[in-house]
């Protein structure tokens, strides 16, 4: 199967999850992301918005905020095919749809964070090996801006296990995670920070 190929069949099986099961599949999966040390230690995070059967952040962006974490959300610079990390304050009030429908903060609300500020970068995907590399939406926005983390940034993807697949044929620029985390497990990559040799 092509990588075109897994991109379509994917979001396919995602889409057709009922609406109960994508509730009930992410917050178990907000569970184990709840109780790791890189969630509990992180004092700031960049946790995308979900759309279209995406595992649900609602709750956890709320976590977060109610721990007095710093959040950044994903805002999308088109043009250049670039995300910036913007500080939300007030949610869901300082957000509106934007590219793709896809929530971000309106214009007046933009703050934009430095990357290297962000302890925890919670990485939405499409499809994923064990081996935590990620085939996206096929834009390169998260492929530019994971670089541009601290290199003890940790990278954590949320997905459904029909996202899990045995081979996403990775290329040169594709910027692989550390934890993984599904319904069923909490999949280390083996690519955690601390263990970079
Ligand atoms: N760091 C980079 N610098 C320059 N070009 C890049 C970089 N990362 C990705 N690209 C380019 O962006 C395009 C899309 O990349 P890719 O197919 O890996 O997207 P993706 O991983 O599915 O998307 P996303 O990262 O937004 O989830 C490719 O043409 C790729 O060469
Ligand atoms: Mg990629």
């Amino acid at each position: 199967m092509s990588k075109s190929e897994i991109r379509r069949t994917v979001l396919k099986a995602r889409q057709s999850l009922t609406p109960a099961a994508v509730a009930g599949k992410s917050a178990l999966i907000l569970q184990k992301l709840l109780v790791m040390k890189e969630y509990r230690q992180a004092a700031a995070l960049m946790v995308y918005l979900d759309f279209r059967n995406e595992v649900q952040t609602g709750a956890l962006v709320a976590d977060a905020l109610d721990r007095g974490k710093r959040v950044a959300v994903p805002v999308t610079d088109v043009p250049n095919r670039r995300l910036i990390a913007s500080l939300l304050l007030h949610y869901p009030d300082d957000l509106a749809p934007g590219a793709w429908g896809i929530l971000e903060p309106k214009p007046e609300c933009v703050r934009p964070l430095e990357p290297a500020a962000l302890d925890l970068v919670i990485v939405p995907g499409v499809a994923f090996d064990l081996a935590g590399n990620r085939l996206g939406y096929g834009g390169g926005f998260y492929d530019r801006f994971l670089p541009c983390t601290r290199p003890d940034t940790v990278f954590v993807s949320l997905a459904f296990e029909l996202q899990i697949r045995l081979d996403v044929y990775p290329g040169e620029h594709d910027c692989p995670v550390h934890y993984l985390i599904t319904e069923d497990r909490l999949i280390d990559t083996g690519r955690a920070p601390g263990r970079r040799s």
